[in-house]
């Protein structure tokens, strides 16, 4: 397809966000070969015949709790007849899938249960009749569950997830999902951007409290705090954490004021600032990112999964599920919304994200014979932890997408 350049990690060609050979080959590679996906979360497929639509890359699945044998699968959203979408909802709640095309119907194990005028009508017409149904059911994925993260994957050997992400990703996991959770909230934002360039912005310790002047005006999370960036073994999913209790500026660029985040803003509204300990741990932040597409947030009191889903070259969609626990006080519920406002694509974080994938990819497409340096704590990966003034995160994510799609 195309050279790696020779500086290995610590320089990421513009290519990768532009290039539509590169786009098909990930459908392939990645999304449709060694990977694990996220598809939703257990609460959404509880009950018996409950169901959830969402993507795996740019191939739609259906998630459903087969009654019968009360488990989770997941199948291809399409229809074996002429390539319908079979089940156009977002979620709902079936005994069958019926296809709008044509009729045919398939029970909630995938199996195609029955045809339309399979027989024709008055002897006339119909299929053959060594058409045999049984051998035509819905495409089956794998499916692995692991605290309330309900994922799949199109691959036979692929271990399971908690083994594929590491035990220290799983630790992380068990502290977001350590008692009983409760949705509060979704939304789904459009990002004007490749998909990989948010992929990359998740992972980059070094410019949260840049970038998003909140954070650091607000000492809500800088990166004179005590905290850290911790990759996996594989290299594309990473934790970065850090504590607000133990900010030290003094001596560092936010002291000398020459950061815009430290200029001239204020808040009205001080409510926004009011938090309390979530984890005994004293993290306030925690930002963990699993390969390739799936992100934690504790931000405070906020707490977020997000799944984002590529739509084409320039263009892709993160999903939110906000969440809460199920023993909140109505307090600390009312406290969790409103930071949630102030994180999401409405208010003074997840805004800026959105904007700043697009202010790269614009310059990028008429040039992609250049590349972006990415050498901010050396030129490594690296899986002790290490310094949030680095890239190593990033460096992380080129190793495991570069492993993966053979370049
Ligand atoms: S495409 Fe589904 S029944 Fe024809
Ligand atoms: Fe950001």
């Amino acid at each position: 397809m195309f050279r790696w350049p020779d500086e290995g990690l610590a320089r990421v060609p513009f290519r990768v966000y532009n290039d539509p050979q590169i786009a098909e080959a990930e459908q392939k590679l990645l999304f449709q070969g060694e990977t694990w996906n996220l598809v939703c979360l257990d609460l959404e497929v509880a009950e018996p015949g409950q169901y959830r639509t969402n993507w795996i890359g740019e191939t739609p699945v259906i998630v459903v709790r087969d009654p019968v044998a009360d488990r989770i699968r997941v199948f291809v959203n399409r229809c074996v007849h002429r390539g319908s979408m079979l089940c156009l909802e977002r979620h709902g709640k079936a005994e069958n899938f019926t296809c709008m095309y044509h009729n045919w119907v398939y029970s909630l194990d995938g199996k195609l249960q029955s045809i339309a005028f399979k027989r024709g009508v008055r002897g006339q017409g119909g299929m053959p009749a060594d058409f045999d149904i049984t051998k035509h059911g819905l495409r089956e994925l794998r499916v692995d569950t692991i605290r309330n993260l309900v994922f799949a994957t199109f691959s036979d050997q692929l271990p399971p997830v908690a083994e594929w992400f590491g035990p220290r990703m799983v630790w992380s996991l068990e502290r977001f999902f350590h008692k009983p959770i409760r949705l509060i909230g979704g939304y789904t934002q459009v990002l004007p951007n490749n998909w990989k360039l948010y992929a990359e912005n998740v992972r980059d310790s070094y410019h949260a409290s840049l970038l998003h002047t909140f954070f650091a005006t607000f000492g809500l999370n800088r990166l004179s705090m005590d905290g850290a960036v911790e990759v996996n073994e594989a290299g594309g999913s990473h934790l970065s954490w850090s504590k607000m209790a133990t900010d030290d500026a003094e001596g560092t660029d936010y002291a000398s004021g020459g950061l815009r985040s430290m200029r001239d803003l204020a808040i009205e509204d001080r409510r926004l600032l009011k938090t309390w300990p979530e984890f005994p741990d004293g993290i306030t932040h925690m930002i963990q990112t699993l390969f390739p597409n799936v992100f934690l947030q504790q931000i405070q009191n906020t707490l977020a999964v997000r799944l984002l889903v590529p739509r084409g070259l320039d263009r892709c969609d993160l999903q939110w599920w906000v969440f809460a626990y199920e023993d909140d006080t109505p307090e600390q519920l009312r406290m969790r919304l409103m930071q949630s406002n102030l994180v999401g694509p409405a208010g003074l974080v997840s805004l800026e994200d959105g904007f700043i994938g697009n202010a790269v990819q614009r310059t990028t497409r008429g040039d992609q014979g250049h590349g972006a340096i990415v050498e901010m704590g050396g030129h490594g990966v690296g899986t002790e932890r290490q310094s949030r003034v680095s890239e190593a995160a990033v460096r992380g994510f080129w190793q495991q997408w570069r492993g993966l799609m053979g370049l």
